[in-house]
């Protein structure tokens, strides 16, 4: 019997940091510390089980509207965390990419993030893509826009926009498109994730808060990936 395949591209929405800190009495800030160190792990996890892609949104253009001290906390998280794993990242040879408009982002923390996407570029293993001040209507949004410009300048008849031309033109180009979407912390929304990457993607939820996910969620997800019937709109294989 043919090996069951595992996801090219798994794709997190690593939600519930607050809540997990609030039942400890600790603060958000901890729950998102907590998170940091999740990611860690299913960053591992996916390379021990041969992921191509693993796509983590960390920040969200609706994010911008939390309370100032918490926006600060987020991002000097991830400067944290590009400091600490910067060398591992390169030494495991993965490539870093980010999505969305990191232009947003703090200079140091942006400067830093262009550094490890420079210093792992090259690296020929898993991708590891970032999704920082993403929002999936803005992707498409600025898509189409390019392909405006294009034809404006008479570069492209409109007559060419086709899926694969949009496709090219979003942040996600060149990456195969998610096969999974895991949300974990019980919320069941695809909350302006990768809305067009995420057309065929099989949605996997579990009530777990992310500072609690690990190894065993990603390998459940998995197995319960595996198990579903992907059709693509099309019949099953056996059916006439
Ligand atoms: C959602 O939890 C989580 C976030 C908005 C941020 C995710 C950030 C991390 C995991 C830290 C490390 C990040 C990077 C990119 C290195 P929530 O605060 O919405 O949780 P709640 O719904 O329980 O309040």
């Amino acid at each position: 019997m043919e090996e069951p395949k595992v996801p090219r591209h798994v794709a997190i929405i690593m939600d519930g940091n607050g809540r997990w800190a609030q039942r400890r009495n600790l603060t958000r800030a901890e729950g998102h510390r907590a998170g940091m160190a999740a990611l860690r792990r299913v960053v591992e996890a996916c390379d021990k089980l041969g992921i191509e892609v693993l796509t983590v949104y960390g920040f969200s253009t609706e994010n911008w509207k939390r309370p100032r001290s918490e926006v600060t906390v987020l991002m000097d998280l991830l400067l944290e965390w590009i400091r600490k794993e910067r060398d591992e990242l390169i030494q495991r040879n993965i490539q870093v990419r980010v999505i969305g408009g990191p232009g947003r982002l703090p200079p140091r923390t942006r400067q830093e993030l262009d550094e490890l996407v420079s210093a792992t570029s090259g690296n020929t293993g898993h991708v590891l893509c970032l999704a920082l001040n993403y929002g999936g209507r803005r992707d498409i949004t600025e898509a189409a826009r390019r392909l405006g410009e294009r034809v404006r300048r008479g570069a492209m008849d409109p007559a060419d926009i086709d899926e694969s031309a949009v496709a090219g033109e979003l942040m996600t180009a060149g990456l195969p498109d998610p096969d999974l979407l895991i949300r974990p912390s019980g919320e069941m929304r695809v909350s302006n994730f990768l809305l067009w990457q995420m057309a065929y993607a099989e949605l996997w939820f579990t009530p777990v808060l992310w500072p609690d996910f690990g190894a065993e969620q990603l390998e459940e997800a998995i197995r319960v990936y595996q198990s579903r019937d992907r059709r693509y709109g099309g019949l099953r294989e056996e059916e006439p």
